[in-house]
């Protein structure tokens, strides 16, 4: 299990450039929860798509029109659509099915209308295996400045090394590097490198075998927002990017405060630090994915520990059943009841018996349990007696 969950990354991208309309209304909160590499030989490759608020409407879609035609051709046999595992989480979630092969490398998309509008979270998968890998998945910078898009090689070069935008085979690239000059908002895409031999058609790319990464550009020059952008920027720590339209430091997950200084306090994690850790003993999580070190802790279950106990059962694990009148549902953390115990019943849980259990007290008296095998009767008359019995 913890295998699996150290590949995750949560990639939370609003989009700075591609889409503006969505930057004038409230951004809703999305997520795209993915491992960047597939598991090549079973049906555990998926994109998860969490929304912190009520979607109308959520879907999936490959990013390059090249991709469209495979995406769209997958059968039902060979992709699933469904529900946010593990349960608890809104949005929805797409499994590739290992028979998809090589349609599960690529860039995709999850697109979730809201009463905030449309926003649309994007990310890539690659093969584990493939020779070229992509040194970061995302690079932001602004119009005007330059950049390198570094790439890495395990194995030897075949005979060239070819890079595609946007689907489209970029001449004059074939290193490893890719250095692009004075940007622009256009420069803005998905960015695809892989080896190709001079004797067979396709090269790495037709083997799913390409690197990608994905560069944003800002609208405006650095330090600089606005549609004129002509107002000035905060200065925004960790990784954090000036929204060109609001002016606004976008934190990456792991970092909240106005121009992102400051790091999730320990009991938060994720973007805008906006969840909360539930580790046992207090311990913090990871600030980006809130796994925590070891157990969750007691109230809650699930891999980053975000998963109350169901109703009717409390502690750690969720292993305590409660025990509160008439089935009424306990604190989740330490199984106490919102009305007190039931009659015969005490301790923080309500799980130890106590004196009153036997219902001693007749004729309308009430118990009050004074120790595990004491109490005393307050009968109808308002005295104290040891039954009430009469005489
Ligand atoms: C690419 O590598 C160069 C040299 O190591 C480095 O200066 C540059 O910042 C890197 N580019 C990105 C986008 O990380
Ligand atoms: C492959 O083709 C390129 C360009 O046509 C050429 O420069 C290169 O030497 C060729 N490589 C081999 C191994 O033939």
């Amino acid at each position: 299990m913890m295998q699996v969950v150290s590949w995750w990354i949560a990639v939370v991208c609003v989009n700075l450039v591609a889409n503006p309309k969505s930057l004038t209304d409230a951004v809703m909160d999305v997520t795209l929860v993915i491992d960047p590499f597939i598991e090549e030989y079973n049906d555990r490759t998926y994109l998860k798509c969490v929304t912190g608020e009520e979607a109308y409407d959520i879907n999936f879609g490959p990013v390059l029109e090249s991709q469209q035609e495979q995406f769209y051709g997958l059968s039902s046999d060979q992709v699933v659509v469904g529900d946010v595992w593990p349960e608890g989480y809104r949005g929805a979630m797409y499994w590739f099915r290992q028979s998809a092969g090589g349609a599960r490398v690529g860039a995709f998309f999850c697109d979730v209308t809201g009463r905030g509008g449309k926003e649309r979270v994007t990310a890539a998968k690659m093969k584990p295996g493939a020779p070229i890998q992509p040194r970061v998945l995302t690079t932001t910078v602004s119009a005007g400045e330059s950049v390198t898009l570094n790439m890495t090689s395990s194995s030897e070069p075949a005979d060239r090394i070819e890079w595609r935008k946007d689907g489209d085979v970029l001449t004059g690239a074939d290193a490893l590097q890719f250095r692009l000059e004075d940007v622009r908002v256009e420069d803005s895409g998905i960015y695809e490198t892989y080896y190709v031999t001079n004797q067979t058609v396709g090269g790495g790319r037709a083997r799913a075998e390409q690197a990608i990464m994905r560069l944003l550009v800002r609208a405006c020059p650095v330090g600089l927002w606005g549609d004129e952008c002509s107002m000035k920027c905060p200065t925004c720590f960790n990784g954090g990017v000036c929204h060109p339209r609001t002016g606004v430091c976008v934190c990456p997950p792991g970092f909240n405060g106005p121009i992102c200084e400051k790091a999730c306090s320990p009991g938060t994690f994720g973007a805008g630090c906006s969840l909360t850790c539930h580790c046992e003993g207090g311990v913090s999580c990871n600030r980006f994915t809130g796994v925590c070190p070891a157990d969750c802790a007691p109230g809650y279950l699930g891999t980053n520990c975000q998963i109350e106990c169901k109703a009717g059962t409390y502690g750690l694990h969720c292993d305590g059943r409660c025990n509160c009148h008439g089935g009424v549902t306990c604190n989740i953390v330490d199984g106490s009841c919102p009305e007190g115990c039931p009659e015969g019943y005490m301790g923080p849980d309500c799980q130890e018996e106590n004196g009153c259990l036997s219902h001693p007290c007749m004729y309308g008296g009430t118990c009050h349990p004074i120790g595990q095998d004491r109490y005393y009767c307050r009968c109808t008359d308002g005295y104290i007696s040891r039954d009430c019995h009469p005489g």
